[in-house]
């Protein structure tokens, strides 16, 4: 008996010392999605702003990948976000530009040489080579990269583009409930050049797709907390259109000041009234705005006073998920000395949002690990497990 608690106790020792040698207790990561490990998945919380991964983790791996939307999961994302876009014949894909430049290898495939072409796109006449122009096998064959330079190239020409079901399918493997939050891209455009059969349009096709999945139910009922999803667009008319197929919460995207909605030519400021937020109000549960709109930058990088935007939204029952926040300097305004933290503090206590989207999922769970733990994060590690454990049997005398 005694000998048994004695080697016990080394071992539990032997762990705790790995456990610091190896750095285990420095961030907590959820384990890998499978399908094996969700019988009983701990649920999305739902108290404190939502950890929206924007392109995934896009910040450590190229956006919009199984690889950034698995990893986004491993670091604590509530929400794993994505753009949809669809190719020549239908098919709807996670790809953020209307065009494949900037993120594929394209331009290295001889095959498509004569693929790229010019086409208006909201007003900007853009030359390119389109998603619209290539079939969903012609799109798999391409390899993606990391879009900023200054960002871990490594994992360039790695992964392929995914297919909106195979993001949800992600999503739906996850082993904890995990939401989806899709954009239907460029919805006017995509509608002047892709046709499907029956006169289809992509909204259709892209309800078509959540439907079969089973994502329904209004904002926080025990069929969206069971499959949590935001639909989002910069396109009212489109959101209003899917709103006849589906009461899962919609959030309006704004984009800058500068910049009139893509379908009904309006401007911010008309978007944000309160006479349009009376309107919209009755199809969407939030707003997402580009965050300058919120706290508007001078030219030395520095916030200025924040508009009457958040307080306005919220006067009219409306959410707000801000985006982008990302951690890198050359985003960071100089309020913030460089700190990610500071900026997370500020827009979470100061501005009070209720979401936002981040490139660094794992920084923002950090943060929100460190300010207002719950008992579901205290709890959720096999190492607080461990810990418990180790405190037990540390403490016990054998007689
Ligand atoms: C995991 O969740 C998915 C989607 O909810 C479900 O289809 C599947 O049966 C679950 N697997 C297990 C092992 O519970
Ligand atoms: C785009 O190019 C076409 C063809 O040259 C031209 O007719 C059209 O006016 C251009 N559109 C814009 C917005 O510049
Ligand atoms: C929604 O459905 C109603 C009834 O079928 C129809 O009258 C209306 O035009 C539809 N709205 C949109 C935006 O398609």
């Amino acid at each position: 008996m005694e000998i048994a608690a004695t080697s016990l106790r080394s071992f539990i020792l032997l762990l705790l010392t790995l456990q610091n040698v190896c750095g285990w207790a420095e961030r907590p990561f959820y384990p890998l999605p499978s399908k094996e490990t969700n019988k009983s998945r701990q649920p999305i919380q739902t108290s404190r702003p939502y950890n929206i991964a924007h392109r995934g983790s896009n910040g450590e791996i190229p956006e919009e990948t199984a690889a950034a939307y698995m990893r986004a999961i491993e670091e604590g994302a509530d929400f794993i976000e994505t753009d949809i876009l669809a190719t020549k014949d239908g098919a709807l894909i996670c790809f953020h530009d209307v065009t494949l430049d900037d993120t594929t290898d394209v331009h290295k495939h001889k095959e498509f040489s004569d693929r790229r072409r010019t086409y208006e796109v909201q007003g900007t006449n853009v030359t390119g080579w389109f998603t619209v122009d290539f079939t969903l096998d012609e799109i798999m064959t391409l390899r993606v990269k990391q879009r900023y330079e200054y960002r871990d190239q490594s994992y360039n020409w790695k992964f392929s583009i995914i297919t909106f079901k195979e993001y949800i399918d992600i999503a739906l493997d996850a082993p904890r409930v995990v939401g989806i939050y899709p954009e239907m891209k460029n919805p006017v455009f995509i509608n002047q050049h892709v046709k499907w059969p029956g006169g289809k349009r992509f909204e259709d096709k892209f309800m078509e797709t959540l439907l079969s999945y089973g994502y329904k139910g209004e904002y926080l009922s025990s069929d969206w907390l069971k499959q949590p999803i935001f639909i989002q667009s910069f396109a009212p008319t489109s959101l209003v259109y899917v709103s006849n197929f589906t009461d899962s919460p919609k959030i309006l995207l704004i984009d800058d000041v500068t910049v009139p909605t893509q379908d009904t030519d309006q401007s911010y400021w008309e978007i944000t009234s309160d006479k349009y937020f009376d309107f919209i109000k009755k199809y969407v549960v939030g707003i997402g705005p580009w965050k300058d709109t919120i706290v508007p930058p001078d030219s030395r990088n520095y916030l200025t006073t924040p508009t009457d935007l958040v307080a306005k939204a919220h006067a009219h029952d409306l959410q707000v998920h801000p985006y982008t926040y990302r951690n890198e300097n050359v985003f960071l305004h100089f309020n913030f000395h460089e700190d990610p933290y500071a900026e997370y503090e500020y827009w979470i206590k100061v501005i009070g949002v209720d979401g936002l989207f981040t490139d660094f999922t794992g920084s923002f769970h950090s943060y929100q690990r460190w300010t207002s733990p719950t008992e579901s994060d205290k709890d959720d590690t096999a190492l607080n497990l461990l810990h418990k454990i180790a405190e037990m049997i540390l403490s016990f005398k054998p007689t």
